[in-house]
């Protein structure tokens, strides 16, 4: 999704900005660009393609300043064009970039077409850039705060002025923006990552807040538009966690992380306690009588897979829902429900916006499963579990899966505690199967070259089906989402009881049917459903392990998992169809990274 970089020093900041568009690439982006005061007027450079594209640009221009704002845009009014990619200008006096919609953006543009503007592209953006000229009184942070209060939407910008040299400005509402504090300079970003190696210095600006970034000073004014104090937080360094290392690409390198990832996240765990989730834990959980989770994508398939956990184990009955869904949607509010959002990056604008529903609607026991510690997520929620899966670069989620899945365990394991239902023999088994799962993803691991075969085939199809049963059902949605996501063939799961009742008519010799085969309590139920799909001529690829007792035969191929792992198996088993999502995309070439018009963090609605 977009990026913001912004600055104001006494010394070139080209090398910042760009470096801090470099370090925002892994969030999936289609054009660039970046623009500085230069000896008394608004010089930028833009392209279509990569930043490292951008960067031999503004070197062969020359293009050096002290002040500066730059941008990746991931297109949303208007193609991945040029003439769309941000900065954008107005007359030669404002400069600036957005991340976020601006939703009444047409009846801003006639206004301001009336008032004389002419627009150059067809974005909501360069809308605000007309806006913040019309109303410039001569002092860019008067004319912020003005112009935000005419925009409905989502927004977070950073502008400068040819007028004013030594100031950008930010604001935001909806969208992420953090303030790094230097030596006698200050940044703006949308993200901490892109200051890492400039500064570690955080200020996390909250919604509505208005930011005057001077090299001496910086000044905020909230929504109510009185003058406030934001906490400085020093943050990690993330540089090493962006290092591609010896992997080809960064999904690859997240998937064999997982063995780590997974051990961060349980690191300190010794006996389960509900303080692990935040302070309030204990009075919250004993209160609530459900759950109720909220996420999107791979996020929402963790969820799926909690649900059978917390229903099965802690005996809490559980909702998930599609946040996007959710958010709109007329419900029946339960004030008693534990509310749980889970995200990889804590910004995604339908989980945020169905978080604070909740809350609009008296639901205010909430707790967060996320990534990244400082994310408005985790600010925003009574009870926060920090998984440690580390920067994920890859737009396909996959160590944020897995390490999900383990903190959504322990949440279960610790209601179980709380109502009661978890004996100390119980825990103690549980909590050793979890301290064993790096060891167990290891040896799955180790199937690599079984994986690299079938992707061979799998490369040569467009479509592919996926089937699970119970626990497994949301692994194989979370498959296919991989497989499509990155190699463009068209997948579906099904829960393979399902197959009758319709998609059965889709499988032919042609049809790839992936079977996440445990030897679990539904394992003979899932033979019969596999036996519908040879009967049709259709090949099936089957992840079995332990005692499935499933062989291969004709069409029918099996790679048996390492070991059998109860109810943790779904942790297990995700990880081959990853890999097998990532060797056919691989054998198809695509660019497994940076998917088509996929973005990392989706900070739009
Ligand atoms: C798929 C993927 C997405 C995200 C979804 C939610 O591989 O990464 O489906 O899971 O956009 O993102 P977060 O978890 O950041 O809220």
């Amino acid at each position: 999704m977009c990026g913001i970089v912004g600055a104001v020093a006494q010394r070139n900041i080209t090398p910042i900005l760009v470096e801090g568009l470099k370090r925002l690439e892994y969030r999936g982006y289609d054009s660039c660009g970046v623009a500085l005061h230069v000896d008394g007027k608004l010089e930028r450079s833009r392209s279509t393609a990569r930043v490292a594209e951008l960067e031999k640009q503004v070197a062969e221009a020359h293009l050096e300043g002290f002040t500066g704002i730059a941008h990746t845009r991931w297109a949303t009014h208007g193609a991945p064009a040029s003439h769309n990619a941000h900065p954008h200008f107005s007359r030669g006096r404002i400069a600036l970039v957005h991340n976020g919609i601006i939703e009444n953006h047409d009846e801003l543009r006639e206004e301001l077409r009336a008032a004389g503007y002419e627009f150059e592209s067809q974005t909501d953006t360069e809308v605000i850039a007309h806006l913040v000229d019309h109303l410039y009184t001569g002092d860019l942070f008067e004319t912020v705060q003005l112009a935000t209060k005419q925009l409905v939407g989502a927004f977070a910008i950073a502008v400068f002025s040819r007028d004013e040299p030594h100031r950008v400005v930010g604001a935001r509402r909806g969208s992420p923006l953090i303030v790094g504090i230097g030596n006698g300079e200050n940044f703006l970003a949308s993200d901490a990552l892109a200051l890492a190696g400039t500064t570690n210095q955080i200020v996390y600006l909250e919604e509505g807040d208005v930011v005057d970034l001077q090299m001496q000073r910086i000044w905020i004014i909230d929504a109510n538009g009185k003058q406030v104090e934001r906490e400085v937080k020093t943050v990690q360094a993330h540089t090493a966690a962006v290092e591609l290392g010896p992997y080809r690409h960064y999904m690859q390198k997240e998937i064999f992380e997982q063995p780590r990832a997974i051990a961060d996240t349980l690191e300190g765990i010794e006996s389960i306690t509900p303080d692990i989730f935040g302070d309030k834990a204990y009075g919250i959980f004993k209160k609530i009588d459900s759950v109720l989770i909220l996420a999107c994508g791979t996020s929402y398939y963790s969820g799926m897979t909690a649900k059978y956990w917390l229903e099965a184990v802690a005996g809490v009955r559980t909702d998930v829902e599609i946040a996007s869904e959710y958010r709109y949607r007329d419900s029946v509010p339960n004030p008693n429900a534990l509310v749980v959002t889970i995200s990889q990056s804590g910004e995604t604008a339908d989980t945020l916006a169905a978080l604070r529903h909740a809350q609009s609607q008296g639901m205010q026991h909430t707790l967060t499963i996320c990534n990244a510690a400082t994310s408005a997520m985790v600010r925003e929620c009574a009870l926060a579990y920090i998984t440690r899966a580390g920067v994920e670069v890859g737009v396909a989620s996959t160590k944020a899966f897995s390490t999900q899945l383990a903190a959504l365990f322990l949440l279960t394991l610790t209601l179980a505690q709380v109502k009661g239902r978890l004996s100390d023999e119980k825990e103690a088994a549980f909590l050793k199967e979890m301290r064993h799962l790096p060891a167990a993803i290891t040896a799955v691991l180790a199937l690599e070259p079984q994986i690299i075969a079938w992707a061979e085939a799998f490369a040569r199809k467009e479509n592919a089906l996926f089937l699970g049963r119970g626990l497994h059902y949301p692994i194989a949605l979370e498959g296919a989402l991989k497989l499509k996501e990155i190699s463009y063939i068209h997948a579906e799961a099904y829960p393979a009881g399902e197959l009758k009742h319709g998609p059965l008519a889709l499988v032919t010799e042609e049809m790839p049917v992936v079977t996440v085969a445990p030897a679990d309590s539904m394992i003979d139920k899932l033979k019969s459903n596999m036996q519908e799909v040879r009967a049709r001529g259709g090949e099936l690829y089957v992840f079995a392990d332990g005692d499935s007792r499933i062989t291969t035969s004709e069409g029918v191929h099996v790679i048996r998992m390492p070991e059998h792992y109860g109810l943790l198996s779904p942790i297990l088993h995700v990880v081959p169809l990853q890999l097998l999502a990532y060797h056919t995309a691989l054998a198809r070439g695509t660019d497994v990274d940076k998917p088509r018009n996929l973005a990392k963090s989706v900070t739009v609605e």
